[in-house]
Order: structure tokens, then sequence, then C-alpha cells
């Protein structure tokens, strides 16, 4: 096992070029053990590239990628035995059952009788597949395939877990049961690496996470870190550019906004002066004002922007 503070991914100043474009510029990286850490950014930061150079499918144009202590450019079938990966797209045969996919994925990771039915039937099991686990995958919906791969993944017992968008697509009852699902195996000594487009899954799963924008982590640390950096309080309203500066007359040095065309997002430690100041304005504005915590997502989209061009 990895003594608990070593680090089981370390990224060195990692490249990695596709003709003139840099998909990963020079990215430090480093993700403890047993812990879930949140890759985010942009369609396009990054993100999967990153993953299959930790995986050993890409190779990075400069650097080097430790996983559990060892370059993977060197032991890549070594470390791919530890770790298992639920790619972005499955990867699954259609043709077979969810059964017969786990026995056959576990075959392939050397798994014999009896530990192979053992083990595919604890899968079945911990991803709640069981009524539908002699039927043909391509019969299967969407979210059952997303579970069926996430259950292929652990087949060789991972200690590190690699699930690129893991609940896209998945109907709200079935992404809470998988973050239950991915906490039980963190509490159970797994690292996880997981990319998320959702800021609230990342925000309440994770441990750590790296915002990524264009091959280059813009920031880490923990998501209440992260959120502390940014403000306590979030204010939502409408409001015209022109309002905008009567609006926070006073009070725009201490303030941090992200404008999403008339929706204007106002971060501050204490609203409760600038709601005053709005309610209490020459004209006694009445306009619908939500005042809520400030979340990832806030800090998310105050780093990388909200343009549709943002990534690529
Ligand atoms: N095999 C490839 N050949 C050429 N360019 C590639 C290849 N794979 C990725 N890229 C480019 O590298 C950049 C990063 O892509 P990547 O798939 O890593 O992004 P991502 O962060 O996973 O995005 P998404 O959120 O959309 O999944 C993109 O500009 C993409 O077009
Ligand atoms: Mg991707």
């Amino acid at each position: 096992m990895i003594p608990s503070n070593a680090p089981v991914i370390e990224i060195h100043s990692v490249s990695k070029q596709f003709g003139d474009r840099m998909a990963v510029d020079n990215l430090d990286l480093e993700v403890p053990a047993r812990t879930c850490f949140g890759l985010l950014g942009p369609n396009g930061a990054g993100k999967t590239t990153t993953l299959r150079m930790i995986y050993g499918v890409t190779r990075p144009s400069s650097g080097t990628i430790l996983v559990f202590g060892m370059d993977i450019g060197r032991n890549s079938r070594a470390v791919r035995a530890r770790l298992g990966v639920t790619l972005q797209q499955n990867v699954l045969i259609e043709a077979l059952s969810p059964k017969e996919n786990l026995r056959v994925f576990g075959r392939y990771h050397l798994l014999h009788e009896p530990e192979l039915s053992r083990r595919a039937e604890e899968l079945i099991n911990f991803l709640e597949l069981r009524s539908h686990a002699d039927i043909p995958v391509k019969r299967l919906s969407g979210g059952f395939q997303r579970r069926l791969a996430i259950a292929l993944s652990l087949i060789n017992g991972p200690e590190l877990l690699i699930l690129d968008e893991p609940t896209t697509g998945l109907d709200p009852a079935v992404r809470l049961a998988l973050w239950s699902r991915i906490r039980e195996l963190r509490a159970s000594g797994t690292t996880v690496l997981v990319t998320t487009h959702y800021m609230d899954e990342a925000q309440r799963l994770c441990d750590r996470v790296a915002i990524v924008s264009a091959g280059k982590v813009i920031r880490s640390g923990a998501p209440a870190e992260l959120i502390a950096g940014l403000a306590a309080e979030t204010i939502e309203l409408d409001c015209s550019i022109e309002e905008e500066a009567a609006l926070l007359d006073g009070f725009a040095a201490n303030a941090q906004c992200l404008r999403i065309g008339q929706r204007l997002m106002i971060y501050l430690e204490n609203t409760s002066g600038l709601i005053d100041h709005i309610r209490h304005s020459d004209h006694g504005d009445r306009r619908p004002i939500i005042v809520r915590p400030t979340n990832l997502e806030d800090v998310y989209l105050s780093l990388t922007g909200t343009s549709l061009e943002g990534g690529s």
C-alpha cells in the first residue's frame, strides 16, 4: 500500500501538443492518496488529455508523470494493473449483458473463478445493476450503461480510480447514488480522480479540485478554501450595464462582479449593506434579489469566464 501522505499522482511540467495546439501546457499537479480530486475546466481545457497521459495511453510531449511513484512511460503495465478508468465515452461490449461484460473485463485483468464470479456479483450489487444484469447492453438506457462502465473500471479493485465525467446524462437520483458509492470507495482507501462539469458535484464530492483552462492550472485547493477566497455571500439580480455603477455605488471596491447578459452576480463578504443601499436608493428599488452562499460554480465562472468560446 502507498504511505498515506505520499501523492498517488505527481505531474511535473507536463505538456501535450497536437500539431500547433497546446492541449496541456506545462502542467504541475499532485493528487494525494485517499482523496477525491476533481479536475475541472471548460470544454477543450485539456482534462481528458491529462487523464489519458496519467493512465498511459497518450504520451506527454514533455515532462514526467509518476503514478504510485512509478514513471508511467516506463511502467504502464504495472501502473494499469492498479488503476481503473471510466472513459468519457463508454467502452462496452454491446451484444453482451452487464454480467458478461464484467466477466470479460475480469478475465482481461487475469481474475479466475471463484474470484471472477464473486467480484462480478459484488459490482452488480454495488452499482445496483441487478434488475438489468442479464439484458444485452445495447438494450439498456444510457444511465445503466454508464453505471456498468463504472462497474467495469472497478473489476480489478483499483487503488486509483479515474472517472472522466462519470455522471453526465444521469438522472438526479442516480447521480446522488453514485456520489455515495464514490465516497464509500474513498473511505475504503481508493484515490479518485474525477472530471465533471457539475460544480455542485465537485463541491460536494471532492476534497480538492484543480481548475484548468487552456491546459494550465489556474487555481487549486479545497472547494471551501476557493469559495472563501472569493466571498462568503452572493447577490444575484437583473440589472443593465448602465444601472450597474449607481447600484454598486460605494460598494464596488469590495465587491467582485460577474455579468451574464442582464444577470449580475455580486460577491461580497457581507451583503446586508448593499441590499439596504439598493432597497433605499432614490427610486426605492424593488427588483427581485437573490442572496445565497457563494458556491464553487461562482469561483469557476469568475476564473474561466462565461463565453461559449471559453474553451474550444
Ligand atoms: N487526438 C487529438 N488530436 C488532436 N487534437 C486533440 C486530440 N485530443 C485532444 N485534442 C485537442 O486538445 C484540446 C484538449 O482536449 P481534451 O479532450 O483534453 O479537453 P477536455 O478538457 O477533456 O474537454 P471536454 O470538457 O469537452 O471533454 C482540445 O483543443 C482538443 O481539440
Ligand atoms: Mg474531456
